[in-house]
């Protein structure tokens, strides 16, 4: 698999801890991938290096076909490049329909007069469709997303997201207050959304993770702990020691 996003050697430190310690993994172009560990890993640290919140002291982040450097490019250029993230809280705008939302969220200039001009096109409502399907919300395109559950608000906000056709979505604990059924269903979300870009998800419930049926990464203390399939990491005696026999 052709690599997408490699980081190596990264470290960051906060008030002399070293969150992130000399850490180096990579991403394929089209991989769903999980990264689990305990609390304080640097599991949230390491999206907020790929995305340009925090700034390393050390290490390298290359990105693409290009080689690019994320590290000398602003948190805006960084999405402009093709990362989407996935925040907990989801920032829908709850008087807008579903269907609005979805259409707000499409890759279009956002000068202020393209987006004063700006009539969906036959092609963006098709596509805006075609997003609410995979997200499990198309009977709900005309509901104001202020009437969704929690669940379906975070759907909502993946849907967003994939408007912008990300070549990285980063997904920090998307099961974090949803119901079994709504777990279930947003592991669907992204296995299906994997296969047309990559996928890196954060999350601590193993159920989920193992529907997610992909690579693992353990972090452990800013580091790669483990790597591989979810028995083979879970069978590994630190990982158990550090994480899951806590
Ligand atoms: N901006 C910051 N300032 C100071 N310390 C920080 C900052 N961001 C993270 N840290 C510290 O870095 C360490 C790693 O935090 P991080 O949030 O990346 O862990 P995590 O793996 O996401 O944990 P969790 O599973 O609890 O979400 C923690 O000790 C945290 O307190
Ligand atoms: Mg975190």
């Amino acid at each position: 698999m052709k690599t997408l996003l490699e980081v190596s050697g990264v470290s960051v430190s906060f008030d002399g801890f070293r969150a992130i310690n000399n850490l180096s993994f990579q991403i394929g172009s089209a991989e769903l991938r999980a990264i689990i560990g305990p609390n304080g890993a640097g599991k949230t640290t390491f999206m907020d290096i790929v995305t340009g919140k925090t700034r390393p002291d050390a290490g390298r982040v290359i990105w693409g076909d290009k080689s690019v450097s994320l590290l000398g490019l602003s948190e805006a250029q960084i999405a402009r490049a093709g990362v989407g993230r996935k925040f907990q809280r989801p920032t829908v705008f709850e008087d807008q329909t579903v269907r609005d939302n979805l259409i707000l969220a499409l890759k279009k200039p956002r000068d202020a007069w393209s987006a004063i001009l700006f009539r969906a096109s036959k092609a963006d409502l098709g596509r805006v469709e075609e997003l609410a399907s995979e997200i499990g919300l198309w009977e709900r395109l005309d509901d104001p997303s202020g009437a969704l559950s929690h669940g379906q608000k975070q759907w909502l906000e993946i849907g967003m997201l994939l408007a912008q056709d990300p070549q990285l979505l980063l997904v920090d604990e998307p099961a974090a207050g949803m119901t079994p059924a709504e777990r279930e269903q947003t592991t669907k979300i992204l296995v299906e959304a994997a296969k047309t870009r990559a996928v890196v998800v954060v999350e601590h419930d193993m159920e989920f993770v193992r529907r997610l049926n992909c690579k693992v990464t353990v972090l452990h203390e800013g580091a790669v702990l483990a790597e591989g399939s979810l028995d083979h990491v879970t069978s590994n005696q630190e990982v158990i020691d550090v994480y899951l026999g806590r």
